[in-house]
């Protein structure tokens, strides 16, 4: 068992345990402190988890939204809060939320928003929520076609990581999870090292699970030192203005997949501008080994035209990426969008004709 505690500069406290049978020990016992628990999920997970949920948890409300990022939305939100206020939920009670990434983040917003905010208790069932989503409260929904435009930042009380939940992912899920794993191999050098030594086990569950409490471990450190992304969280963004960007534009594929195109294309953009060469060519091939092949990539014209909406530029016909630089370091990098556009359509070409 590994635990991990982030208390922010606003006092929040959230405490991470990285353990076996969280369902029938950790968060049975967790919960006999509520008077009332409100179960919030989706309903593919519901329909693995559920029965052993309603086992876990006794008598509780529940309220399942349809599974998909399309669905991380206002009226998914407010129907969730309708189904709060139904069940009475009060003040001191508690939302348990069990699911990937939109689960929790729909969740986290609505037990912020609930009664001005009551706990919220994450179990993350992805590999991208465990090692990413659940952890540090960012909270939102997509609103106006921004992704994750509205939101808090808000610590759940308790995030419950229990590897034996990977098992029932799909391929997919895994490679959508090394989105967020490659990405902080970008950041940490222990971590990079490992995924390199180990390039030829990325989709091995045995291994996932080995890794997932050191993932958890850097976004904890990183979270406890700037929870609001005032300044050192901005490192988590690596590869996301275009993930989002190509995400909004295309949406064939997962959040996941598009961070690993985005890391592949920033750091491709980092060499041209001074970057370690030699690194940003192996982190984009670590970046090729998970996400199989490279799909036909959006226009640059279309992709660089949402790049300038999303909400971490600076407004101004400017876009801010976050990209790696050398091994363990990144930097923010300020492009026009007529810039972008073209280093899109170069590099798009240079990818497309690297292809086997
Ligand atoms: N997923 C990036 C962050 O939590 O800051």
């Amino acid at each position: 068992m590994r635990t991990f505690t982030i208390t922010t500069a606003d006092a929040e406290t959230s405490r991470i345990v990285c353990r076996k049978d969280i369902l029938e020990q950790a968060l049975p016992e967790t919960l006999k402190a509520y008077r009332q628990v409100f179960l919030f999920s989706d309903e593919t997970v519901w329909k693995i988890y559920g029965t052993r949920v309603r086992r876990a948890v006794g008598k509780a409300g529940v309220y399942c939204m349809l599974a998909g990022e399309a669905h991380k939305t206002p009226e998914t939100l407010f129907s969730l809060l309708s189904a709060m206020a139904e069940a009475g939920l009060h003040r001191s009670d508690c939302l348990v939320c069990i699911g990937g990434g939109v689960v929790g983040d729909v969740g986290g917003l609505a037990a912020a928003l609930y009664m001005r905010g009551i706990d919220c208790i994450q179990v993350p069932t992805t590999l991208l929520a465990q090692v990413d989503s659940s952890v540090g409260g960012k909270t939102a929904v997509d609103f106006c076609g921004i992704k994750n435009l509205v939101g808090v930042f808000r610590q759940p009380t308790y995030v419950y990581v229990d590897p034996a939940f990977l098992a029932t992912l799909p391929a997919r899920e895994i490679r959508c999870g090394l989105g967020e794993i490659i990405k902080h191999g970008a950041l940490s050098p222990e971590i990079f090292d490992t995924l390199e030594q180990n390039r030829d086990k990325l989709t091995d569950l045995a291994f996932l699970a080995d890794i997932v409490p050191a993932n958890v471990a850097f976004k904890a450190n990183v979270v406890r030192e700037d929870a609001r992304e005032g300044n050192l969280r901005k490192c988590l963004n690596l590869g996301h203005t275009t993930a989002h960007a190509f995400e909004l534009l295309d949406g064939k594929l997962s959040h996941g997949e598009y961070v690993l195109i985005g890391t592949c294309i920033e750091a491709e953009i980092s060499a041209s501008r001074g970057g370690d060469a030699a690194y940003l060519a192996r982190l984009g091939r670590l970046c090729l080994t998970a996400l199989g092949t490279m799909p036909a990539l959006p226009d640059p014209a279309e992709a660089a035209r949402v790049a300038c909406l999303d909400k971490k530029n600076t407004g101004r016909g400017r876009i801010v990426l976050t990209v790696p630089v050398a091994k363990g370091e990144y930097r923010l990098l300020e492009l026009g969008a007529e810039e972008y556009e073209r280093e899109l359509g170069r590099i798009g070409r240079k990818l497309c004709s690297d292809l086997p």
